[in-house]
């Protein structure tokens, strides 16, 4: 049997007492990507959030479990929470790159990331940054390196985030629209970067993104939430052939098409 990384039952999150995400189930195994689709407001962010740790004040799991590599991490501490994530589960945001440190260069940060877990030396921390920065086609990486943030356009810091996100082979990378900003060349080409690494260390993917297309193209399975419950569930083939829900089809009609074919945002 594949070997099960996440497992959400009967998920019940609130804020300040008002439900937010209600009785959610899924599991994720290692190799296969999981993604959540859903208008704004369904839910999405907050269910990535609890399974980092990371739900804001006043947001709490009110029901239910979420086991993470056999571990029950539904009620860890803070101090927990941090041991986990970055090495063993990573997160990407819409705007990863604004989190980048404003006054430390792109390598330093680098080498930060690498030598608070691993032994390496900073020539073997610049070489593997160079390595996943060109992983998510950023050209010039070794210029990169040298740069602050400011120097950087808004898609560069974006990528320079995932790469940071891909950089310590995180057992589960999550994902909350993280290619969204990006065109839609590079957007593809840094979801195959995703997608290859995710194979090659048989970890797995957990994506959130507004576009049906997206999800069809990359997961194995698919959620989609309204007013934060689940409201259809499936592989994309089924989603896409016989959405059970009015909204799964309404989501399948606003994929943008080009030359009559379904594309990547
Ligand atoms: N910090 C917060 N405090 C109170 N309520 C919140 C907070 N964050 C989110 N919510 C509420 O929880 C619900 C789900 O929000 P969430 O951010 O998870 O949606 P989403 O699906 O990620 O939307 P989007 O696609 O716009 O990012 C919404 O009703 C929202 O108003
Ligand atoms: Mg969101």
């Amino acid at each position: 049997m594949a070997e099960q990384i996440l497992s959400v039952t009967n998920l019940n999150i609130a804020y300040q007492g008002t439900p937010a995400v209600m009785d959610v189930n899924f599991t994720l195994e290692r190799g296969k990507v999981l993604c959540i689709v859903g208008e704004s407001g369904s839910g999405k962010t907050t269910i990535i959030r609890s399974l980092m740790g990371l739900l804001p004040v006043g947001g709490e799991v009110t029901e239910g479990n979420i086991i993470f590599n056999g571990r029950n991490v539904t009620n860890l501490s803070n101090t927990e929470w941090r041991s986990l994530r970055g090495k063993d589960m990573a997160m990407i945001f819409q705007d990863s790159g604004s989190a980048l440190d404003p006054i430390q260069q792109i390598g330093t940060q680098f080498r930060e990331l690498f030598q608070s877990h691993l032994h390496m030396s900073d020539k073997e921390c610049d070489a593997k940054a160079i390595q996943l920065l060109q992983s998510v086609s950023l050209s010039h990486a070794a210029h990169i390196l040298h740069n602050y943030p400011h120097e950087l356009s808004g898609g560069q810091r974006q990528r320079v985030g995932i790469a940071m996100a891909m950089a310590l082979d995180p057992l589960l990378l999550i994902g909350d629209e993280p290619t969204s900003a990006l065109d839609v060349t590079t957007q593809s080409q840094v979801i195959m970067t995703m997608l290859e690494k995710a194979k090659e260390l048989n970890s797995a993917i957990l994506m959130v993104t507004h576009n049906l297309g997206v999800a069809a193209y990359m997961a194995d399975y698919i959620l989609v939430m309204q007013d934060g419950r689940v409201v259809d569930e499936g592989a994309p083939q089924d989603i896409l052939e016989h959405p059970k829900h009015p909204y799964t089809k309404q989501l399948k009609d606003a994929v943008p098409t080009l030359e009559g074919g379904r594309y990547i945002e």
